[in-house]
């Protein structure tokens, strides 16, 4: 196997964010995961003999199975870790705990409450570590959903997304890598729920190289003239739970065929509905428009498995 090429800011690098990449990182990375989804035969021994640590302080069904399917594929072998009883660390320093784990396997794939205990054990151990989710970024979502829609799109430079909803970990990361690629990114928010102010102003500062433009506006209005529509839960894990100030709060957000409609104000093709998943079906989303053909959910669900098997190829590959 010739290969794909090398990305040198992913080999061996952490990936708690994915501010470190350029456009044409994020451009070659795509292009071996359109490869192993091709033909994924081609790549079935390309991390024989490695193994990597899968640690979950929250539940996942997507995230915990496409990396541990992936993995296998690639010839390696995932060592699961469920950390939703005793929290990192509680046991042993965070530390100690990455001291560990990089004496016997080769990554770290970590889910956990708060971006800072990946940045500690990233920081003392010297296997590389990739964020799963966490309170302020999910990467290896944004990546399948960028190449998700290059794959119905084509051109993401200029493409516009609009996100409606909470200011979450998953519109951080849509705005990273939005603005990394060149798109441009609308967060439709609630008031009070904007996204981080610290991590918008690091966004805003890329897509200024890029011609990227970010907007957050509380202003359903703003909905209009863009080509994918994006929503997730209206409470991330580990924030509560959806209680009648929540729903009130953000009824107004909810994607239904109404606001679809208002999106396509002004452009040629139908906008398309992204969503994370799990989805609150009657909450954020309605079933009409998730099970709508401009429904792309499950195309990015497939590719979450696609772009992480390529992005740990990229990482690990000799
Ligand atoms: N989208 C996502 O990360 O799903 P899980 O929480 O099921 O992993
Ligand atoms: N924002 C959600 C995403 C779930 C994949 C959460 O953090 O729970």
């Amino acid at each position: 196997m010739a290969g794909p090429i090398s990305i040198p800011n992913l080999r061996q690098h952490d990936v708690l964010r994915l501010s470190h990449l350029t456009r044409d990182d994020v451009l070659a990375l795509f292009k071996t995961a359109r490869a192993m989804k091709a033909d994924p035969s081609k790549f079935s021994e390309a991390l024989k003999g490695r193994s990597i640590a899968m640690l979950f302080e929250k539940p996942s069904l997507r995230t915990r199975v496409s990396f541990e399917v992936g993995i296998h594929r690639l010839g390696a072998q995932a060592v699961y870790l469920d950390h939703s009883e005793t929290r990192l660390g509680e046991r042993e320093t965070v530390a100690d705990y990455g001291h560990n784990l990089e004496r016997w396997v080769d990554a770290i794939v970590a889910r956990v409450y708060k971006q800072t205990v990946l940045e500690e054990m990233a920081a003392a151990s010297k296997v590389p570590v990739v964020n799963a989710l966490s309170d302020l970024f999910h990467p290896c979502q944004a990546l399948a959903d960028f190449m998700t829609l290059q794959e119905k799109r084509t051109e993401l430079k200029g493409l516009r997304l609009a996100y409606v909803g909470d200011g979450n970990n998953v519109c951080h990361s849509l705005m990273e890598l939005g603005a990394i690629l060149g798109a441009h990114v609308t967060a439709l928010t609630p008031a009070g729920r904007d996204p981080t102010a610290s991590v918008l102003e690091e966004c805003r500062a890329i897509g200024a190289k890029t011609g990227s433009q970010l907007k957050v506006t509380h202003d359903l209005a703003d909905i209009a003239g863009h080509d994918a529509v994006y929503t997730d839960v209206w409470v991330s894990m580990g924030q509560g739970s959806e209680t009648d100030r929540i729903r009130k709060l953000f009824k107004p957000f909810q994607v239904n065929a109404a606001l679809m409609k208002k999106a396509a104000a002004g452009t040629k093709q139908t906008p398309l509905f992204m969503h994370c998943l799990p989805a609150h079906r009657g909450s954020e989303v309605t079933d009409e428009v998730i099970d709508s053909p401009a429904s792309i959910v499950f195309d990015q669900a497939e590719n979450r498995m696609h772009a992480q098997m390529a992005l740990l190829l990229h990482m690990l590959r000799d």
